[in-house]
């Protein structure tokens, strides 16, 4: 009889706790990659993904932005660039999907929020109670055209929440998606915002908003809408992710957990992450460019990094960042 090491594969565990459920895989899709239609988010809960997370959804259904809005290519594999527009199926097909989905797969399903409106972000999360596990607030998405990212605006960022913590049916846990911030002032004046609330979670980050890819070949950008103007995403912005994961780890009451999200490829990647505070892992390029079995190889990759290096489970290092 084979005896268990301590550090064998099957010892190691990448469950996490988020909104007060045991997650089986502390690794999931970010809102936006592969989880529009029916069949992608069916794909999602197949898969090796952690959680089912929805495209952001509006109260009406999106074509979204004129094609082409999304770009990678493999003369510069660490970036993409995405000017999606919120094309998504409107809340009441993510709410429906709702049972569907948790008949058939033993994993939470978050519904991505990103109204065109305050009034219709309350609307929808009214609507949206009881219909999934919890809701991400998407205050971050930067290509609606006249439309600016609410995270940048402080005191539009307290009086939403202000208002939808008013709301008096709400008891599903709520969630924001935050833009990038560079300033520490910034996470100073935005961690004060969102202590004042019972938010379950914070996702960092959306991508670079308004970045301009160009081809000099064609001398043209990559993208068509905002005259190229989209959000960056990929292994370029990793770095800035993960100074927002530590920064708002720190300033953060600790039962907001914070999910990292941005330039996550590798085992490696996420290890990194969790080092800085964050409590679980989104893949957004990444999935997109490899499809769901990014999941299982990531997954293998970050177990093979713990036990090479002795741990078990993801406390063992979640934000022991160690300085200099
Ligand atoms: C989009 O639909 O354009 C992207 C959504 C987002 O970045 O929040």
């Amino acid at each position: 009889m084979s005896q268990t090491k301590p550090n064998d594969e099957q010892s190691i565990s990448l469950v996490t706790e988020l909104i007060g459920l045991p997650i089986e895989n502390a690794i999931w899709n970010a809102a936006g990659a592969l989880c529009t239609t029916e069949k992608e988010l069916h794909n999602l809960g197949q898969s090796q993904s952690g959680v089912i997370l929805s495209k952001s959804c509006t109260l009406d259904p999106r074509e979204g932005n004129p094609l082409p809005r999304y770009w990678c290519s493999e003369r510069a594999p660490f970036m993409t660039i995405n000017s999606t527009g919120l094309a998504n199926q409107g809340y009441k097909f993510y709410g429906k999907m709702g049972y569907q989905l948790s008949a058939e797969y033993d994993k939470p399903y978050i519904i991505s929020v990103s109204g065109l409106s305050i009034e219709d972000n309350l609307n929808i999360i009214k609507e949206l109670q009881g219909k999934c596990h919890a809701i991400e607030l998407n205050l971050s998405c930067p290509n609606v055209i006249g439309k600016p990212q609410i995270g940048y605006d402080f005191d539009a960022t307290q009086d939403l929440l202000n208002q939808v913590f008013s709301i008096p049916e709400l008891n599903t846990p709520l969630g924001l998606k935050m833009p990038p911030y560079f300033d520490l002032t910034h996470f100073d004046q935005m961690a004060d915002i969102i202590n004042q609330f019972p938010i379950s979670f914070i996702t960092c980050i959306n991508s670079l908003g308004n970045g301009l890819i160009i081809d000099p070949i064609e001398e043209k950008a990559v993208i068509k809408p905002k005259n190229g103007l989209g959000g960056i995403g990929g292994s370029i912005v990793k770095p800035i992710a993960l100074s927002n994961v530590y920064n708002f780890r720190k300033r953060l009451n600790s039962k907001i957990d914070v999910i990292g999200c941005g330039g996550v490829r590798t085992g490696w990647d996420v290890f990194e992450h969790i080092l800085a505070g964050a409590t679980a892992v989104q893949v957004g390029s990444q999935l997109v460019e490899e499809g769901t079995s990014c999941f299982e190889r990531i997954q293998k990759e970050l177990k093979e990094i713990m036990r090479i290096k002795g741990y078990l489970k993801l406390e063992d290092f979640r934000g022991k960042l160690q300085s200099m």
